[in-house]
């Protein structure tokens, strides 16, 4: 794990409403408008969806120029802190849901004045924007976790890291991503160095660091009515803290265990009344009599990079999913159409001119899927994800990395 990832994407500011929002155009059929705030990468490729369904999906982007933005029919622009802004964009809505967990309390809580279901509800999402709240909810519902303590000051780092030893992770409880806001911390002297500011915004997050086999997830979906639909559990690769691959099933993971973290987070997704898209990231860990187990690391209620491999791989998509749930339409299939999918992630590199390798791509794979995001390249930023499923593993992982690392500009050949 790295100390810090400084190339994530850089969360916006806030910026002045612009003129009146227009209503979307009306759709035939009585079709609903379902609001997305945020105009992300997972606002985008739930464009495609929706459209296949019939739905409006309207989306509220902080610039024109955003990846769900430029594919949208409605996409008008305001920030998601803009209260006024969101709230007039929500009366548009039927229902709305969220392409990321940045929405601040007051913005939720006007949405809500409104009578505009949100799912998420506001209440299940504070588990997926305060990483504390998360941690004190799921030992309460006695979900294994890393040891974990909340630290007002850097002295109560030096408690825990000398009670449970170093290194310690330091985590933001709110606004971390792809990394960001979080810290490996060796010592108390690195403590004073590199976290005290941390203590201004609040509270932070101390972790033990877990000595993971590896990183998986589980993706669940569940309904408003309470219909919950689950797909197999995957194992996730992250490098520099950047989730880059996926490999759909967890190659090898041992029954149990699978339908323990299946159980798990269809658990979570109940006792949190989660509607949307549920993923629950975990480490696997070797338990002290031996056997294979897992602690919980994070939640993030909406689609998620470790369900990219369903777009492809799975009867029902994650993008069309949440779309079912948070409508409160009856759940898609989740059942995979491979022995395996391996999905792979394309991030940013040297290359800023990335069509001319489609050409390549797609003549040496034909059943290679690209996807991509129509994000401006910089260093380290997912751009797009690329699938293949078939029946041989190591020849899948082989051909989604050669595809992802030819798009990105890695490798020419
Ligand atoms: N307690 C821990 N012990 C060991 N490694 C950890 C621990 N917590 C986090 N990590 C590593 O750091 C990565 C990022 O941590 P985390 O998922 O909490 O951060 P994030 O910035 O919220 O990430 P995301 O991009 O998933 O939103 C994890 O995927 C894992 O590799
Ligand atoms: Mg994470």
């Amino acid at each position: 794990m790295a100390d810090l990832i400084p190339h994530a994407d850089e969360p916006p500011t806030p910026e002045s409403a612009g003129a009146a929002i227009p209503p979307p155009a009306p759709t035939p059929g009585g079709f609903p408008v379902v609001g997305m705030i945020g105009s992300g990468q997972l606002a985008r490729m739930s464009v495609g969806p929706a459209a296949e369904l019939g739905i409006t999906l309207s989306v509220l982007s902080t610039d024109a120029f955003d990846s769900a933005a430029l594919v949208a029919a409605h996409a008008p622009v305001g920030h998601h802190a803009d209260l006024e802004r969101v709230v007039e964009f929500a009366q548009h809505c039927d229902v709305i849901t969220f392409d990321h967990e940045h929405v601040p309390d007051d913005v939720l809580d006007a949405v809500a004045e409104l009578g505009v279901p949100m799912h998420p509800s506001p209440a299940a999402l504070r588990y997926a924007q305060d990483k504390l709240a998360m941690r004190e909810r799921l030992g309460e519902l006695g979900i294994p976790c890393p040891q974990w303590a909340r630290a007002e000051s850097v002295s109560d780092v030096v408690e825990f890291g000398d009670r449970i030893g170093w290194p310690i992770v330091a985590k933001t409880p709110r606004g971390g991503y792809d990394g960001k806001g979080v810290r490996q911390i060796r010592s108390a002297e690195d403590a004073r160095s590199q976290i005290s500011e941390w203590f201004d915004g609040g509270a932070v997050l101390l972790e033990e660091r877990v000595e993971f086999v590896r990183e998986l997830a589980i993706l669940v979906a569940r309904s408003p009515s309470g219909q919950a639909a689950a797909w197999p559990v995957v194992e996730t690769v992250q490098t520099d803290s950047i989730c880059t691959e996926v490999l759909a099933p967890a190659p090898d993971l041992v029954p149990g265990l699978a339908a323990a973290i299946t159980e798990a987070g269809l658990r979570v997704a109940g006792e949190l009344e989660v509607t949307g898209v549920l993923a629950v990231e975990l480490f696997e860990v070797v338990a002290a009599d031996g056997t294979p187990a897992f602690v919980v690391n994070e939640l993030a209620m909406r689609p998620h990079n470790s369900g990219h491999w369903t777009m492809d791989g799975a009867v029902t998509g994650q993008f069309e999913q949440h779309l079912r749930a948070v409508l409160d339409l009856p759940l898609g299939s989740p059942r995979p159409r491979d022995r395996w999918t391996v999905m792979a992630n394309i991030l940013g590199g040297e290359v800023e001119e990335l069509y001319s390798s489609y050409r390549h791509v797609m003549a040496r794979d034909p059943e290679i899927k690209v996807h991509l995001y129509g994000k401006s390249v910089r260093p380290g930023r997912k751009l797009g994800h690329v699938n293949v499923g078939g029946t041989h593993l190591a020849s899948l992982r082989e051909r989604a990395r050669h595809a992802a690392d030819y798009i990105q500009g890695v490798i020419d050949e």
